[in-house]
């Protein structure tokens, strides 16, 4: 089956060879995605601006930028890391939330497009930089789309964006200060699925970008809805190009102007890309279930703890055994913190393939917001990081050590 091995290579090899826990990415299925997005906009000059948060490591900023994807960074760490990996800056949106203007003023120093997303700073950008230089606004358009409550950031609730109904305000600055708008924003949130969703919130946007009549690009940002099981279809993005794509080019016939169109996918190019490799520690069989523990937990991957996320989980070491059981996986952190949610959101067992101690237990989507979103909770060490291209497994990222821990601390008498 395609999930036991990457291009060509067993997952045990990989887990034998790097050691666990250990975060592989395929590059052939970041290859795959990128294309698939770009045969659905075929029809359009379209840009794609990878939602770099999902993923950060230099290897993979470097595939992007061979493959001609830009990236969209949130903090200006995120920025220097494109740079190391070899962007300019004017292939670099920077969209942050709530920072101070300093790190504004720091992007636009390095030559990335800023996209601003509120009032004041849109003032103190006017005020700084008049008409010389160009920027994009992050409007929230007051939808309601994503996966759950904690990835939804459209609805008028949410802290992202100006609001939409703040238009006056908007204008009034732009004017007064001269600003140059060349783009207007929108990112809907995360996990959507439904092609409604994306066109309600494209059709909010294109309405309100009529008053704004310099305007060179839409980003319409991610969220593109990965599968997350064997049996999940995810997203039908051939669908949703039609119907984001359609809506554009009629925008830009009223428009009058043929403008750029840029998407921001994180989940999408690299969701599926990445594999997390464990060993089974323990097998717990308890009176009233049986608990796999193994050698990572909510430090290394949280998203099924922070959102009760669905991960695919499997026994590499097992392919073919008939003899299967239903599982609690859990980690080995000082909390309760299990791997095994459902699809409602719930924990609970899997069915998975006779486990013993010392079989390499493998998580599935774990390219997306999986090691960005690690810690070094219970003091215990990062993940080593691995790519497999062109059939040859190559480190990315070593794995941490105690030094890695104490960097930074001052050791007082
Ligand atoms: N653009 C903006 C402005 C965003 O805030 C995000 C994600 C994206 C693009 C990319 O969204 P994507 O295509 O990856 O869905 N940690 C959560 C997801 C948080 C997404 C934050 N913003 C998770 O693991 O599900």
């Amino acid at each position: 089956m395609a999930y036991y091995s990457i291009q060509g290579i067993p997952l045990t090899t990989l887990a034998k060879q790097f050691g666990t826990p250990l975060y592989v990415y395929n590059a052939d299925k970041i290859r795959e995605k990128i294309s698939v997005l770009r045969s659905a906009f075929d029809d359009i000059s379209l840009s794609i601006k990878y939602a770099c948060k999902a993923n950060t490591n230099i290897s993979v900023l470097k595939l992007m930028l061979a493959e001609g994807v830009d990236l969209d960074v949130v903090s200006p760490q995120e920025l220097e890391l494109g740079l190391l990996a070899g962007y300019r800056g004017d292939q670099i949106t920077f969209t942050p939330s709530g920072v101070e203007f300093a790190e504004i003023e720091f992007a636009v120093s390095k030559g990335a497009i800023v996209n601003l997303d509120n009032l004041s700073v849109l003032e103190k950008f006017g005020q700084q930089y008049g008409s010389s230089v160009p920027c994009l606004l992050r409007i929230k358009p007051h939808v309601f789309g994503g996966g759950n409550a904690k990835i939804m950031t459209a609805h008028p609730e949410s802290k992202f964006g100006i609001s939409i109904h703040q238009k006056a305000e908007i204008l009034d600055l732009v004017n007064q200060y001269q600003i140059k708008v060349i783009g207007l924003h929108q990112h809907t949130g995360s996990d959507i699925k439904d092609g409604k969703t994306f066109e309600q919130a494209a059709s909010a946007l294109f309405e309100f970008a009529k008053d704004f009549p310099d305007l060179e690009l839409m980003d319409l940002g991610g969220g593109f809805k990965v599968p997350y099981s064997p049996e999940d279809p995810g997203v039908n993005m051939q669908e949703i190009g039609q119907i984001m794509g359609n809506a554009f080019l009629k925008f830009c016939a009223h428009y009058g102007k043929e403008l750029k169109l840029w998407v921001e996918p994180g989940k999408f190019l690299v969701s599926e890309a990445g594999t997390l490799l464990t060993t089974a520690t323990v097998v717990k069989r308890d009176p009233i279930k049986t608990f796999v523990g193994i050698n990572s937990g909510l430090n290394h991957l949280i998203r099924p703890m922070m959102y009760g996320s669905y991960h695919y989980i499997f026994n590499a070491s097992n392919e073919e055994d008939a003899q299967q059981d239903a599982y609690r996986v859990v980690g080995n952190i000082c909390e309760t913190d299990t791997f095994s949610f459902d699809f409602e959101g719930n924990q609970n067992e899997r069915i998975l393939n006779e486990v013993k101690e010392g079989d390499v237990i493998a998580f599935a989507n774990a390219g997306a917001y999986g090691f960005t979103m690690a810690s070094h909770y219970n003091s215990r060490f990062l993940p080593a990081e691995v790519l497999v291209d062109h059939s040859e497994a190559k480190l990315v990222r070593k794995r941490d050590t105690l030094e890695d821990l104490v960097r930074n601390q001052i050791f007082c008498d």
